[in-house]
């Protein structure tokens, strides 16, 4: 049988084909506009992301036996508030996890309700680009908006809902909401309250792993698919790409190098950090997670690359860097604010140490040693809790940069396993997809059958000592930038 993953990423769709064996069939990727209309600020059109996904689908089967397609699952962009009036239209562009408009409401949830209180309900607090916040963004400015509200959903949940006509979301995305009680993995009616709306309005939540429902019948018409194939509620992107890369039972460790970075812990007990600087979340595999996410990562390459110095070869970029742990500049990698763990959405990102013999390939080397420090600030704060990490998976478009990952692993001090695939969420998804169909019992065992590392990146003691000091200078720019950020 055929299992589809569709990773709702925040530049593109990507779509993925897996066999029952957990080969990749095929992978296609269709982009659309992220829209920033404000500084800080960025949405994106549910209707893109459906459209291009159904073509995407339509490109991704083009060449299989359609009848061989058995399920279909999701790793979505979390955060992003999509709301929808009472015949189920989209009544505002969704608001991103990358969006940094809600500070007034950040602050009033952490400091006028409180912090303890929130952590208590949902097991975290507030943070600029979470669901509840912008929620109340929208009552206090679009008071016409927020009265037409019947559903509120999350960005790969819409696409479910278009598939299938339920309204659904899973226990890892919703964990990301703020308005779910992470640790008995439901709807906080107190959380509700606070944000001025009902329960009803919110999804039924299920396990990552668990079916929704089948194809409408005209969408598998459409697609040429049987109207049985079935709909699993999937996962965050985060936490599918855990899947995609074996995170999954005690203690393991996946750094995302995304659009967003991210360091996932996943754990079988539930635990919350007495700041709440890593988020506690649900994880797909029944269990739970701590996460510290970072606004910009491959997207500060992309920025770079792309926009500032004009190319699209990365890797000649990356041929000129030879001295690694000796590189005089710094970059703060904070282009949309930052989330872990200095939760400032004012934050920006900064170059500092330059001097007249600072090359291009220098600038290139800190943008990537920028993000790999910012990455090991997550970490630092895992390690404060007692959790003791020996290595971690990696997943995502960074994941492509052998560079980077030596990098990486020499910042952290982890040993890096490369799974077969980068594609962590889209082949998390299609795993999920596989449980839901009866395929494999549980999401540890597809986890063990199918995922595979190609290539593992040691960290060496002289590099990792030599990245060590350039940390603890790392740590100090941020602080005193800070005060020129407001
Ligand atoms: C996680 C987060 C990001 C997005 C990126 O909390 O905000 O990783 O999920 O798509």
């Amino acid at each position: 049988m055929f299992y589809i993953g569709i990773d709702l990423g925040t530049s593109a769709v990507k779509l993925l084909l897996m066999d029952s064996e957990g080969k990749i069939v095929n992978i296609v990727s269709r982009e659309y506009p992220l829209y920033f209309p404000h500084p800080g600020w960025s949405e994106q059109k549910p209707q893109d992301w459906y459209e291009q996904t159904i073509l995407g689908i339509e490109e991704l089967i083009q060449d299989v036996d359609k009848e061989q397609v058995a399920g279909i699952s999701f790793g979505g962009q979390m955060h992003g508030l999509v709301i929808l009036d009472e015949d189920d239209n989209v009544i505002r562009p969704a608001i991103l996890w990358n969006d940094g408009r809600t500070g007034e409401e950040t602050e009033y949830l952490n400091n006028v309700i409180g912090r303890e209180k929130l952590s208590a309900y949902t097991a975290n607090i507030a943070f600029a680009g979470f669901t509840a916040p912008k929620l109340l963004w929208v009552k206090n400015r679009e008071p016409e908006n927020f009265a037409r509200i019947a559903k509120i959903m999350l960005p790969k949940d819409y696409i479910a809902y278009k598939l299938t006509g339920v309204h659904c979301t899973d226990v890892s995305d919703a964990s990301g909401m703020l308005l779910f009680d992470v640790k008995n993995r439901r709807w906080s009616e107190e959380m509700c309250d606070i944000c001025g709306i009902r329960v009803g309005q919110l999804a039924k939540c299920y396990e990552s792993y668990e079916a929704v429902g089948t194809l409408l019948p005209q969408v598998a018409a459409q697609l040429g698919l049987s109207p049985s194939v079935k709909v699993a509620a999937g996962a965050g992107d985060n936490a599918a790409a855990a899947v995609g890369t074996g995170t999954v039972g005690d203690n393991m460790c996946n750094i995302s190098l995304g659009t967003s970075g991210t360091v996932f812990i996943s754990s079988k007990q539930f635990g919350v950090d007495r700041y709440n600087a890593l988020h506690s979340f649900a994880h797909a595999d029944g269990s739970y997670h701590l996460m510290g996410c970072m606004l910009s990562a491959a997207s500060c390459n992309k920025w770079w690359m792309d926009d500032i110095i004009g190319t699209k070869d990365y890797g000649l970029e990356q041929q000129s860097i030879e001295k690694l742990g000796e590189n005089h500049v710094f970059f703060l990698p904070y282009l949309m604010g930052e989330r872990s763990p200095h939760n400032d959405p004012e934050a920006r990102a900064v170059f500092i140490g330059m001097s007249m013999d600072t090359t291009r390939a220098d600038m290139t080397q800190a943008v990537l040693e920028g993000v790999a420090f910012a990455l090991r600030d997550s970490l630092e704060v895992a390690k404060s809790l007692g959790i003791e990490l020996k290595s971690t998976k990696i997943c995502g478009g960074g994941a492509k940069s052998p560079l980077w990952k030596k990098i990486v692993a020499n910042v952290l001090n982890l040993r890096v396993e490369v799974p077969e695939s980068e594609e962590g969420p889209s082949m998390g998804g299609a795993m999920l997809a596989a449980v839901a169909c009866g395929e494999y019992a549980s999401v540890e065992e597809i986890a063990a059958k199918v995922v595979k590392v190609v290539e593992t990146v040691e960290p060496e003691a002289e590099l990792v000592a030599k990245y060590e000091e350039r940390y603890q200078q790392f740590k100090r720019i941020y602080p005193a930038c800070k005060p020129l950020f407001r």
